[in-house]
């Protein structure tokens, strides 16, 4: 283990955002992939179309207007579901080997924090209801700054309370558009490649591509 900071998107990375459909797939019909994938695409097309107009939304807001999105676009889906969908949000499960590298890295006396656009309650509720409550330091929040990821002065966030230089931290994030975003802000930035997406954003390469969080300790 290399380094003394560790920084997680939340988002895809330790919470799998495609949960809260699998866990009403029943009640939802055949097109539930599809709604979730639509969801997670609009809730993050919005966070960037506000966060170029020079406006926000919280991102609970933003992930209700996505879900509404979603049903209009899977009108097979049905929308009693709404309530509860976004219900499982709140409580998203955690990628099966989060827990234990999280309390490895900690073990081995590294910080750990979690830096998301999620909102404040949103990431409180999503990391007490995976009991990583007591591993994890710091939650950043975008709401404080109120921009959204991939902006520079979202990644500035960790730096500036905790007095790092940029390549001080290692940075881990499944959204390839994130890792992008902390590589060009100087971040040792690990791409968490979990469903085999393509490489975009070449420009803004990641130092490292691991298919799970499985590995980062031994990883260089
Ligand atoms: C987050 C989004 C990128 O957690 O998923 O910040």
């Amino acid at each position: 283990m290399k380094y003394a900071t560790y920084v997680f998107d939340a988002y895809g990375t330790l919470f799998d955002v495609h949960a809260a459909v699998r866990r009403h797939a029943g009640e939802i019909g055949p097109e539930g992939q599809r709604l979730s994938e639509i969801w997670r695409a609009k809730q993050l097309e919005y966070s960037w179309t506000l966060s170029l107009m020079g406006d926000y939304r919280d991102f609970w807001e933003l992930t209700e207007r996505a879900l509404d999105a979603a049903f209009a676009l899977v009108p097979s889906a049905d929308r009693a579901m709404r309530q509860p969908l976004l219900d499982a949000y709140w409580k998203l499960d955690c990628y099966p080997e989060v827990p234990k590298v999280l309390k490895d890295l900690k073990a081995n006396g590294a910080r750990l924090a979690i830096l998301s656009n999620g909102s404040p309650a949103m990431l409180e509720s999503a990391v007490k209801n995976a009991a990583l409550d007591t591993i994890i330091d710091e939650i950043f929040s975008v709401d404080r700054i109120r921009r959204y990821k991939p902006h520079p002065d979202v990644y500035d966030m960790v730096t500036t309370q905790w007095r790092l230089y940029p390549s001080a931290i290692s940075f881990q994030s499944s959204n390839r558009w994130d890792a992008a975003g902390a590589a060009r802000f100087g971040y040792r930035t690990i791409w968490i490649n979990r469903s085999r997406q393509p490489n975009e954003y070449p420009d803004h390469p990641a130092k490292l591509v691991l298919p799970s969080l499985e590995g980062l300790i031994t990883a260089s």
